[in-house]
């Protein structure tokens, strides 16, 4: 099994590539990224972020060879590519200049990873997350099975800690869904939440579950507000679930930016809903029962991704 990420040298997917290591399950994690020049000198993050971590091997007991490299070639016959490359907004950027950038980008590396990697399944991490997948998904000229986006894991990660945090019992036992874009419009679903099979109703009331609901909406935001970037170490450990579940054909389900083409009556955009991920990719999208509140909001959510596809023909 062979696995490239690229943006490696970055903090998502560098944490992605370590987390696969870790798991040693795959025989190598390919680590690309750009050269960077900088007062007239060279530096290669991807090549000494992986050799820093395959420098771990003999302390964490793995054998998964991690390789950094600027060289599409070295990515030739990937079973997974997840792409983490993409750059974050600056000051002066415009939402349309943010995102004509990282299609760009993404386009770019789709091109050069579907040309050493045909066959290849692709995980998009890069945001704006659910635009960013159809972008890849178009470039690749890939069946959509195989084209995926990381958010819902993450998203859900979030709000499964935040309820931990306050009932004061384990993550371990909460399950919960949350469906939707990747931004401020995702659909978190009290009714599909629950502790070691019981409704969350049982144990938290109204009031401080809406709060929690809207500190996970804004999550994202309250840790750039804390470190001045965005987030790494759940993003990587999410990617890295998902590259997992499909590298050893585990049938998990996990809320994922999937192509949708009438499930939930929705058609030609890649939005958050519960998956089946194993060998080959998406084996399923789930269609799950939703009352007219839950449908209602979904909707929502999947009008702002449209918008947001409209956006990127007018700048693309
Ligand atoms: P980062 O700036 O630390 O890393 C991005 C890396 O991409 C850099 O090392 C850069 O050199 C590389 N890169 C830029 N252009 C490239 C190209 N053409 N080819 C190869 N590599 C290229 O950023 P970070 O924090 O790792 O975030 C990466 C992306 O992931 C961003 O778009 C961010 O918004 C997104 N993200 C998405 C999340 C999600 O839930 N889907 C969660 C967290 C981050
Ligand atoms: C996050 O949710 C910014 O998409 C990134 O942390």
């Amino acid at each position: 099994m062979k696995i490239t990420i690229v943006g490696a040298g970055g903090n998502v997917g560098s944490t992605v590539a370590l987390t696969i290591a870790q798991r040693d399950f795959a025989q190598e994690v390919v680590a690309v990224d750009i050269e960077i020049k900088k007062d007239d000198k060279s530096f290669y993050p991807s090549k000494g972020r992986a050799l820093d971590q395959w420098q771990t091997s003999p302390i964490f007991n793995f054998d998964t060879k991690v390789n950094g490299t600027i060289n599409y070639e070295d990515t030739a016959d990937s079973d997974i590519c997840v792409i983490t490359a993409g750059l974050p907004r600056r000051p002066g950027m415009s939402r349309d200049d943010l995102l004509s950038a990282n299609m760009n980008i993404v386009k770019t590396v789709t091109e050069q990873l579907v040309k050493n990697s045909p066959d290849t399944i692709i995980i998009v991490v890069s945001n704006p997350l659910d635009l960013m997948t159809y972008v890849a998904w178009k470039t690749s000229g890939l069946p959509s099975s195989k084209v995926v986006g990381m958010a819902g894991i993450l998203d859900t990660a979030r709000y499964r800690a935040f309820l931990a945090e306050e009932l004061n019992l384990s993550p371990k036992d909460i399950q919960a869904l949350i469906m939707g874009g990747h931004g401020d419009s995702m659909v978190p679903l009290p009714r599909y939440t629950t502790v070691a099979g019981i409704p969350i109703t049982h144990f938290i009331g109204k009031e401080k579950l809406d709060a929690i609901i809207e500190r996970t909406k804004a999550g994202g935001g309250e840790l750039v507000g804390l470190m001045g970037t965005s987030a790494w170490y759940a993003p990587g450990a999410a990617a890295a679930q998902m590259v997992e579940a499909i590298a050893l054909d585990q049938n998990r389900i996990f809320p994922c930016a999937a192509y949708l083409d009438g499930e939930y009556g929705l058609k030609d955009l890649f939005v958050g809903v519960p998956v089946r991920l194993g060998k080959g990719g998406v084996k399923e999208i789930i269609e799950i029962d939703l009352n007219d509140d839950e449908k209602a909001l979904l909707n929502v959510s999947a009008e702002h991704v449209r918008k947001g596809l409209e956006d990127l023909n007018r700048v693309g």
